[in-house]
């Protein structure tokens, strides 16, 4: 979060009513900031620091911020981008006050799970290349996907600049002019899936993130949505980087 805020802004993303209805509280001497009365709700505070009490009620700060959502197309994964919307454009503004940030890049086109935190060093280890924390997409391919393209990516598959990726699991759903597929990678290069079908001739249509590391995407969030992850998919996530991971690479 950042440092000092407006502490009716802080008190209303906090679900205390609108900067009207705190201007009223503060009026009637109910909020405190470091155990004393305050009688201006404009007044900057940093709530990382200072305790602040409304009706007696201590509120509880939390550090960090774990966010999944559902990217729709047409926004990038960026935090500020000076003609297109990016994906902390669309949070809700109960969650813009934190200064979270997506946790790697999906392509603008690409939709589905996209983990956004400010927890850099969560983030620092889910993209760390050294962890290989798999990511599993779904998507429409054009062509028909082959079992000689499973054996091809399951080997490792070179890219267009030369590149031979990691040993990557296909997974056939529909085989037809038209495929559908679901694939784990364990790396995040550039383009990856839509240029690993490119190395063997087809083209990706559609994409869409279901997994990054345990975690799954919630289905119930339409595109567009996002919200906090619970304490269990916290550690789900934690779970995906942290020493005795159950997120080894599984060839089939
Ligand atoms: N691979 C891609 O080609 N695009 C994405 O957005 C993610 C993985």
């Amino acid at each position: 979060m950042r440092g000092t805020q407006r502490i009716d802004k802080i008190l209303s993303n906090l679900g205390y009513g609108t900067r009207k209805d705190i201007k009223k509280v503060v009026k009637d001497g109910a909020v405190k900031v470091d155990g004393a009365v305050i009688k201006d709700s404009g007044m900057h505070v940093d709530p990382k620091t200072s305790k602040i009490e409304v009706y007696d009620e201590v509120l509880t700060y939390k550090e960090f911020v774990y966010v999944m959502m559902n990217k729709p197309a047409g926004v990038v994964s960026a935090t500020y981008d000076n003609k297109l919307k990016t994906v902390v454009d669309i949070l809700p503004d109960e969650l813009r006050i934190f200064d979270l940030f997506p946790v790697g890049r999906l392509d603008i086109d690409t939709e589905g799970l996209l983990i956004m935190t400010n927890d850099g060093q969560m983030a620092h280890e889910l993209l760390s290349p050294k962890k290989h924390v798999s990511k599993k997409y779904y998507a429409l391919v054009e062509g028909k996907v082959t079992l000689e393209d499973q054996q091809v990516f399951q080997k490792g598959v070179v890219l267009d600049d030369g590149y031979k990726t990691l040993p990557a699991n296909l997974h056939i759903l529909r085989s037809d002019e038209h495929s559908e597929i679901e694939l784990v990678i364990y790396e995040g290069k550039f383009h990856q899936v839509k240029r690993m079908f490119e190395s063997v001739g087809k083209k990706v249509k559609y994409l869409r993130r279901i997994e990054m590391g345990l975690l799954k995407l919630d289905e119930s969030l339409n595109t567009g949505e996002c919200r906090e992850l619970t304490e269990e998919e916290i550690g789900i996530l934690k779970n995906s980087v942290g020493p005795g991971c159950r997120n080894h690479m599984e060839l089939n």
